[in-house]
């Protein structure tokens, strides 16, 4: 039997499709889970099953573990705003698997924005979703204690955006650590991880957060930043200015969720990690596979580094990568 029919056989014991002929259809994008469509007399869905080995260049291993994560954040952020987040409708028994219906007609926000349409209220609605979910698990013992996802997220995030970097950079190996330091360190509300265009469905209901693998309970400053970070390299890569008023909006919307702490300590930690994120995507182990052109990564590299060197917060960054870039 293959590992398809499995999925299949328990789809059908979970009552989701029935006797007959089951297709699943790979969904394209990512590059550490099977994805598929499934039809089924109630309509379709998704199945993901995460893999043990990531498709990616360097190699990276990664806990199947992480499945089960994304799916306590689906469940408990869809608490927050049903959304939000699809429907998970069962876990299935082999390798953290499970299934979600599917968002028909909904384009992935990456997409929308490489075509030129940055609709900047879009944005504005991420950094609500993001503060939105932020808010309401911040200062929360149950939350904390359902995510314990540390190892997880050192192993995913810290260790090949941050350290890496500090590894192949002494000047800046210092500050590095430390902020890699702090970001592990605070356990202040529930973290998706990998919050970026690829991962936001964009709903006639506004967006659609997924692909919650690396979720933890740590630092919401860390969601913010690796946002923000996607659109302002997007903004280099694209030369368009859209990006940069998109990420401005994303930064304000969110900033006016912030209820659980002073906000601008948080919107310093972000810039500091986004100034770190940026330099991650041209000098670290998950560089952006659209950055080729030397004079972007140059531009990016430059910028990024005097940034970690004299961190600004968030806001100020965006302004002045706005000003640069515009
Ligand atoms: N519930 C869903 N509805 C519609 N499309 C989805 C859904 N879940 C995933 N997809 C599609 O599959 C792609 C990969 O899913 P994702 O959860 O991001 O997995 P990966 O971890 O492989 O990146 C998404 O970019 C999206 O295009
Ligand atoms: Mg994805």
């Amino acid at each position: 039997m293959t590992a398809d029919a499995d999925i299949v056989e328990e789809l059908r014991a979970a009552g989701l499709v029935g006797e007959g002929d089951v297709v699943l259809e790979p969904l394209t994008g990512g590059v550490s889970c099977d994805v598929w469509k499934v039809e089924t007399a109630s309509g379709p869905i998704v199945v993901k099953r995460p893999l043990e080995q990531l498709r990616v260049a360097a190699e990276w291993h990664a806990p199947v573990e992480r499945g089960q994560s994304e799916v306590r954040w689906l469940r408990r952020a869809r608490r927050v705003d049903p959304r939000i987040v699809p429907e998970v409708l069962a876990e299935l028994p082999t390798g953290h698997a499970f299934a979600m219906r599917f968002l028909p007609g909904c384009p992935v926000w990456k997409d929308e924005l490489v075509a030129g349409r940055v609709d900047i209220n879009f944005a504005g609605a991420v950094g609500r979703g993001i503060a939105a979910v932020h808010a309401a698990t911040a200062n929360n013992a149950a939350d904390r204690d359902a995510f314990p996802n540390d190892e997880m997220f050192r192993a995913l995030r810290v260790d090949p955006f941050l350290l890496h970097v500090a590894r192949k950079d002494t000047e800046l190996a210092p500050a590095l650590n430390a902020l890699a330091a702090d970001l592990m360190s605070r356990k202040i509300a529930l973290v998706h991880g990998d919050v970026s265009p690829k991962n936001i469905l964009v709903s006639a209901n506004g967006p659609v957060f997924l692909d919650a693998e690396c979720a933890v309970y740590g630092d919401p400053a860390f969601d913010l930043a690796f946002c923000t970070t996607h659109l302002l390299l997007k903004a280099v890569w694209l030369a368009d200015h859209w990006l940069t008023h998109a990420a401005d909006m994303l930064v304000d919307t969110y900033r006016a969720g912030i209820s659980w702490e002073d906000a601008d300590g948080l919107l310093l930690r972000a810039g500091e990690l986004t100034a770190a994120l940026l330099l991650a995507r041209v000098e670290g182990k998950s560089p952006a596979p659209y950055l080729t052109n030397p004079e972007h990564k140059r531009i990016v590299r430059d910028q990024a580094r005097a940034l970690v060197l004299a961190p600004q917060p968030l806001d100020t960054l965006v302004t002045h990568w706005k000003r640069t870039f515009a």
